[in-house]
C-alpha cells in the first residue's frame, strides 16, 4: 500500500502540484486540479493471474481478425435487450445514467433478479435490507442474485474473486472508492480510478460491468467526461417523474445502433416494459375536442403515435404566457411567429400552453404538423378529426418540410387505424397504403383551409 504515489494535475494545462488548489496558477482555471496515481505498486486493483504482458495483443492484418458475431448475453428484458443492440457484450462496460429518482436502481435490480447469469449487485447507497423490500416489491424469483453493500472497490473484487459472478452491476460509480487515492467519494480522481479499474476486472475476465451513474443539474453524467469515453456504452434513463412512462436511450453503443429505444412504465411493482407504445400514449376519448392533434414520431427506429395538447387563450395579464412540457419552449416561439405572420393568426396578445402527453420529451422535428394543428384547433375552437395525424417540420417560410423514414410512419398510423396523415408534398413516398389516406400539403396555409 505504501509505494502508492499520487500528484495533483491541472486537467487543462498539466501543471504539476504538491497540493490540490481551487486555481491552477498557469493557465488561471478554476476546479481542475486534479488528484492522480502516478506510480503503482503492481497488483493494487484488480490483477488476475495472468500477467498483461503475457497476453499482450499482436497486430493482426484485417482478414486475419475473427470477424465472428459478438456472443451476446440476453438479460431478458426485451426493452434492454434492444437498445444494447442484442444483448450484454461480455468484458463490457456500460454506463447507465439518469436523475435521481427516475428508477435506475429499480431497473437494475429487476433485471439482475431476472438474470439467468450470476449475478453480483453492489450497492453503496441502499442497505441490504432496503434492497431486499424492493425485491420483494418487484419478482419473487432472484436465484442468481447476490447483494453486496459496498464501497470499496477492494472489498468488491475480492466478493467478486470469491462468488465469481458472470455479470457485475455498481449502483452507483459516485459512491465507489478506492483506498489508492485519498480525495472522497464522487470527486472527479475517484471516480475515474475506479471506473479504470473495473474496465479491468472487465476486459480480463471478460465480465460485463454495468454502472449506474448520476447526472449534475444540467443533465451531464456527473464526473469526468472521460467516463463517458472510457466505456463501451452509455444509456440514458429519462421520463418524468410525475408520470409514469420511461424512455432507456443510447448515447453512445461500440457495439450497435445509438437508435434505439426503450419504453417502461413505473408500477407499484417495479417497471413494466411497453412493447407497444404507440397505444397508450393517445388518450382514447370518445367525442372530439379541440385542441388536440396526433403527431407520428419517430423516437429512434421506433415510430410513435404522440398526442399534442394546445390550449390558447386570451392573456390575462399584460404579458401573454408560453409554457410547454416535452416540447422545446422556443420551437413552440417559431412556429407561433410563423402562423402570425404566414397565416394571419394573431397569436401574440394570447396565452399558449403545450403539452406532450404521457411526459415524455420529443426532439423529433416531425412533430411541428402536430402543434401547428393542435394550436389552431384550440384558437379555432374547432377539433381536429380523431383519426387524422400529422407528419411534418415547419419551417420558417411556413413550408412543412419533409421527415425522414416518412413511409415507417405512414405504416405505423396505418397499423393504428388512422384514417387519414397529413405530410409535406416533398417527401417522396413509393409504396401505397390502401388503409389510409395520404395528403400532401406544401404550406401552412394548406393545412389551414383543409382542416377548418
Ligand atoms: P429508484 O430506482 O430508487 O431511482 P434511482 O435509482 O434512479 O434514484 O426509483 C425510485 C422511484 O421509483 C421511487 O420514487 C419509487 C418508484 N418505484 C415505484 O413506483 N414502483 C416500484 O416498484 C419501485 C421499486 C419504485
Ligand atoms: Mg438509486
Amino acid at each position: 500500500m505504501a509505494k502508492i504515489k499520487t500528484s495533483f494535475f491541472c486537467q487543462s494545462c498539466g501543471t504539476q502540484y504538491a497540493k490540490w488548489q481551487g486555481q491552477c496558477n498557469s493557465c488561471k482555471e478554476w476546479n481542475t486540479i486534479v488528484e492522480e496515481i502516478i506510480h503503482k505498486e503492481e497488483k493494487v486493483a484488480w490483477k488476475s493471474e495472468t500477467s498483461a504482458v503475457k497476453k499482450a495483443a499482436k497486430p493482426l492484418r484485417i482478414h486475419e481478425i475473427d470477424s465472428a458475431e459478438e456472443i451476446r448475453m440476453n438479460t431478458t428484458d426485451e426493452e434492454l435487450n434492444r437498445v444494447l443492440g442484442g444483448g450484454l457484450v461480455p468484458g463490457s462496460l456500460t454506463l447507465l445514467g439518469g436523475e435521481p429518482g427516475i428508477g435506475k436502481s429499480t431497473l437494475l435490480l429487476q433485471i439482475s433478479l431476472k438474470l439467468p447469469y450470476k449475478t453480483l449487485y453492489v450497492s453503496g447507497e441502499e442497505s441490504q435490507k432496503q434492497i431486499k423490500m424492493r425485491a420483494e416489491r418487484i419478482t419473487p424469483n432472484g436465484e442468481n442474485c447476490y447483494i453486496l453493500t459496498e464501497t470499496k472497490t477492494q472489498n468488491i473484487f475480492r466478493q467478486i474473486e470469491e462468488i465469481e459472478p458472470e455479470i457485475v452491476i455498481i449502483d452507483s460509480i459516485q459512491t465507489l472508492q478506492t483506498d489508492y487515492i485519498e480525495s472522497s467519494a464522487g470527486s472527479i480522481s475517484q471516480i475515474r480510478e475506479c471506473t479504470a479499474e473495473l474496465i479491468k476486472f472487465a476486459k480480463e475476465t471478460n465480465t460485463p460491468v454495468i454502472l449506474i451513474g448520476h447526472i449534475t443539474k444540467d443533465g451531464n453524467i456527473a464526473g469526468p467526461k472521460i467516463l463517458e469515453h472510457m466505456v463501451d456504452t452509455v444509456l440514458q434513463f429519462e421520463g418524468d417523474r410525475n408520470h409514469v412512462y420511461r424512455i432507456l436511450r443510447s448515447l453512445k453503443n461500440r457495439f450497435g445502433s445509438t437508435a434505439e429505444l426503450g419504453i417502461y412504465e413505473m408500477q407499484g411493482s417495479g417497471l413494466r416494459e411497453v412493447s407497444n407504445p404507440s397505444e397508450i400514449l393517445i388518450s382514447h376519448k370518445e367525442e372530439e375536442l379541440s385542441g388536440t392533434a396526433i403527431a407520428t414520431t419517430l423516437e429512434g427506429m421506433r415510430p410513435l403515435m404522440i398526442e399534442i395538447q394546445a390550449l390558447v387563450s386570451t392573456a390575462v395579464y399584460g404579458t401573454p404566457q408560453r409554457s410547454t412540457t416535452g416540447y422545446n419552449a422556443k420551437r413552440l416561439n417559431m412556429i407561433l411567429a410563423v402562423l402570425e405572420k404566414r397565416a394571419g393568426f394573431r397569436l401574440g396578445a394570447k396565452d399558449v400552453f403545450l403539452n406532450v402527453t404521457g411526459g415524455i420529451s420529443v426532439d423529433d422535428p416531425a412533430i411541428d404538423l402536430a402543434v401547428v394543428a393542435a394550436i389552431l384547433s384550440s384558437n379555432e375552437d374547432i377539433p381536429v378529426g380523431k383519426d387524422f395525424c400529422f407528419a411534418g417540420e415547419v419551417g420558417l417560410s411556413g413550408e412543412i418540410r419533409p421527415v425522414n423514414r416518412i413511409e415507417q410512419r405512414i405504416q405505423e398510423a396505418e397499423k393504428l387505424g388512422f384514417s387519414t396523415v397529413y405530410i409535406s408534398k416533398y417527401n417522396k413516398i413509393s409504396t401505397k397504403f390502401p388503409g389510409i389516406k395520404v395528403i400532401l400539403v406544401s404550406k401552412i396555409e394548406e393545412i389551414v383551409s383543409e382542416l377548418f
